[in-house]
């Protein structure tokens, strides 16, 4: 069942999106070669602390961190560690929940370390650029399914892969709650949504194939072509006019 939030509780949100958005931020400004993706965890955890909430990742359905950070052909849920060094050229998408006064916020952002090749920065502007069509148009009444038709559209016209098996979704009390939102789909079906409906809008786009396999770790998805894949990420709001982003 989709959850419409009250303006009160969308207040709520405002706060644990801002602390996501803030530590976004902050993790833009820290990262860079030579650093362990569990050091950046560490920026992470200290500073969704900083701000009294908590960094909803850690312990959910046993994630062993604060934040998923997956580099290069990892496309979600990599697990933080000491050996993952980043090195000029990687891509890196770092995504993260806050959760503060009860309710949670999400968003993710693929972050290029030192100089990376024309063909892998474009993949990072197309996948944010993926977010952006996504949500084109989006207010109360729009067909839920519009959104990853608007998405794949924008990525396959560049020859991108858009990743099947993770979707964005609903969030509030709960870090995943309904609907989920696929980044593909046809234009005019699925349910209407409401004034009041909060998401997350997540496009994973891949350079090459779309298909993904898991890591023996059981978090990791890394693409099955061992081409780089980018992912981006924000919460919002549907409005009667529009949409509000609360992680911007
Ligand atoms: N932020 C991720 C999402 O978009 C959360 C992944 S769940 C975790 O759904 F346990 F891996 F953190
Ligand atoms: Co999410």
């Amino acid at each position: 069942m989709i959850h419409v939030k009250s303006e009160k509780e969308i207040e709520l949100m405002r706060e644990s999106c801002k602390i996501v958005r803030d530590t976004l931020l902050f993790v833009e400004s820290k990262i860079k070669a030579g650093m362990s993706t569990k050091e950046v965890d560490e920026l992470v955890e200290r500073y969704i602390r900083s701000c009294g909430a908590y960094p909803s990742c850690l312990g959910y359905g046993g994630f062993p961190a604060s934040a998923c950070i997956s580099v290069n052909d990892v496309v979600v849920h990599g697990i933080p560690d000491e050996d993952t060094i980043l090195k000029d050229g990687d891509i890196v998408s770092v995504d993260l929940c806050a959760y503060k006064n009860g309710y949670h916020g999400d968003a993710c952002r693929t972050f290029c370390i030192g100089v990376v090749t024309p063909e892998v920065k474009q993949l990072v502007k197309v996948t944010e650029e993926c977010f952006f069509k996504g949500i084109e148009g989006l207010r109360a009444g729009t067909p839920l399914f519009d959104i990853g038709y608007k998405v794949q559209k924008h990525a396959e016209s560049f020859g991108y892969g858009v990743i099947r098996s993770y979707t964005g979704h609903g969030i509030g009390k709960e870090m995943h709650e309904d609907p989920s939102v696929p980044n593909y789909g046809r234009l005019g079906t699925g349910a209407r949504l409401k004034a009041g409906t909060v998401i997350c809008v997540e496009p994973m786009i891949a350079l090459g194939d779309w298909r993904v396999r898991l890591l023996p770790d059981g978090w990791g998805a890394v693409t099955v072509d061992g081409k780089v894949a980018a992912h981006y990420e924000n919460t919002l709001v549907v409005r009667e006019d529009g949409v509000e982003i609360l992680t911007l």
